[in-house]
């Protein structure tokens, strides 16, 4: 969506054309004479607008306001939090078929953080999913003789972000635009079905994002991926006639000899389960299994828009996992890149098969942290469900950076442990370890299972599989955690870079 920053106090709001005008209205309500303070201010008074946050009250065309329907909307103490409540109550007037043009308008002087909060919230609420909906419409939008109120939501064409002195967040409007189209670019690739969707299609994505300036990509297929050793890897993808990719995305906004921050996101296009075949009931929403990949992708997608000066490196291994005659199968023996040999008890575990041998990969860029991203076990979902995403880290440092990251963004995490205790269901007679443990705790065997692939480097794991779709009626991906990710890469770029290089120095003499 198209959206603009402009200075508009109450008086100009009242006076902007547009289908719809939405204002974010505080709890205490700037006094004014112009019409649309005194309708808040009345509206409130009589008690038709309630204080909490998201609460609306839309009107026809009010007396002295030029757009068509307004939308006053309570945004409390006018924090990012409440503003991000307040703007997602608008979804389905921002989607009517017959708006077009939006202002949304801030009352009062945004609070810190509260425009980057409704930038994202907006196109968050504005989205709508067409890549493979059909081409047959209903009546255009304004067409005459339609029904305005007929026809399939859509997301307006443009918006307007009012601000009482534009100026004063220009900044932070331009690099919440850019976070907004990572999350939108996430979102979108991780709604699109598994046909639409192929690892050879996510190369094919990440290649364009190269196209930017920074960013360049590399895309491995099934002969590159045998040389390099990733047996597991190789083993998941068997079983499916979609040949796999290996994906590297490399940004480089700082200098070459400063350590990068390792991305590495799960690609599996479509989880079946394997030959440990999952039941069908919801078996579609295994499409959404990539969401950790499309993570990736989103996040450099922003990096393309804010270019901050870090140095930040995507792996994405994507495949398919599938029952057929060459698929893997339970008690098969790989052998993954770093050695050590994995027996496989369980097909459906197949998301740790193929980040493991990425991890190992990963620490050929010596990098200051390795963060994977994986919609990796439900028992996390059973955990944490889609509030919070799980958090295991081997660095208090790096997990209190990724919670705040968490909490800024509001995508926010919360951490697990990882006691080695954890770690003992893992044993196997015939391999160095299982890839599965019992059922007890299975999200952290899980990271305890990864944890094995990395050395030094500090490392966290963001098991997604609660935070990264929502399910239900309201089925679709939330293009999280790209907001945590980026918010951290921003912070971690804020750092000075003589404090990266030193760290990555003293580890390396550890070493
Ligand atoms: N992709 C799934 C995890 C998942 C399940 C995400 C449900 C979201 C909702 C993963 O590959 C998987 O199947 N994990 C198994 C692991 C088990 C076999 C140890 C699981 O969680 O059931
Ligand atoms: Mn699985
Ligand atoms: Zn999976």
């Amino acid at each position: 969506m198209n959206v603009e920053l402009k200075t508009l106090a109450a008086a100009a709001a009242a006076r902007h054309k547009c289908d719809l005008l939405a204002v974010l209205v505080p709890d205490e309500v700037p006094a004014g004479e112009d019409p649309l303070s005194s309708l808040a201010a009345r509206a409130r008074d009589q008690q038709d607008l309630e204080k909490k946050p998201g609460s609306v009250l839309q009107v026809y065309a009010p007396e002295g306001v030029a757009a068509r329907r307004v939308a006053l909307v309570a945004c409390g103490d006018g924090s990012a939090r409440s503003v991000r409540k307040a703007v997602l109550a608008l979804a389905a007037g921002l989607r009517h078929p017959a708006v077009q043009r939006v202002a949304l308008v801030f009352m009062a002087p945004p609070a810190d953080g509260a425009v980057r909060a409704a930038v994202c919230a907006a196109d968050e609420a504005a989205y709508v999913y067409t890549a493979t909906k059909g081409k047959a419409k209903a009546p255009a939008k304004g067409a005459k003789g339609a029904d305005p109120g007929a026809g399939a939501p859509s997301s307006p064409d443009a918006l307007v972000l009012g601000v009482p002195e534009a100026a004063a967040v220009r900044a932070e409007f331009d690099a919440a635009r850019g976070l907004a189209e990572g999350i939108a670019f996430a979102r979108e690739w991780a709604n699109r079905p598994a046909n639409h969707a192929t690892p050879t299609m996510l190369g094919e994505a990440a290649r364009e994002l190269a196209g930017a300036p920074g960013i360049e990509c590399t895309v491995r297929g099934p002969a590159e991926v045998a040389k390099l050793g990733m047996g597991a890897f190789l083993a998941v993808a068997r079983g499916s006639e979609e040949p796999l990719r290996f994906i590297e995305l490399r940004y480089c906004g700082a200098g070459k000899s400063d350590a990068p921050v390792v991305l590495v996101g799960k690609g599996i296009t479509f989880d079946t389960g394997g030959i440990s075949l999952k039941p069908a009931a919801e078996m579609d929403e295994m499409k959404f299994d990539m969401g950790g990949a499309a993570s990736v992708l989103g996040v450099f997608r922003a990096l393309a828009e804010l270019r901050p000066a870090i140095n930040v490196v995507g792996l994405i291994p994507a495949c398919e996992n599938m029952p057929d005659g060459r698929a893997l199968k339970p008690g098969d023996v790989v052998t993954s890149m770093s050695g050590q040999t994995i027996e496989v008890l369980n097909t459906d575990a197949e998301g740790r098969l193929v980040l493991c041998d990425a991890l190992t990969y990963a620490e050929r860029f010596k990098p200051s942290a390795i963060i994977d991203i994986a919609t990796l076990t439900g028992a996390c979902v059973v955990a944490l469900g889609g509030v919070r995403s799980g958090l295991f880290a081997s660095d208090d440092a790096l997990a209190a950076a990724l919670e705040r990251a968490g909490e800024q963004a509001q995508d926010p995490c919360w951490r697990m442990p990882l006691d080695d205790e954890y770690g003992e269901g893992l044993k196997s007679p015939f391999a160095d370890v299982a890839n599965v443990g019992g059922r007890p705790a299975g999200a952290v065997t899980a990271a305890k299972f990864l944890q094995r692939f990395v050395g030094e480097t500090p490392w966290a794991h963001l098991d997604i599989a609660g935070s990264a779709w929502k399910g239900g009626a309201a089925k679709g991906a939330t293009g999280r955690p790209v907001g945590l990710l980026v918010s951290y890469l921003l912070g971690a770029a804020a750092a000075p870079a003589a404090a990266r290089k030193g760290s990555a120095r003293a580890r390396a003499a550890k070493g």
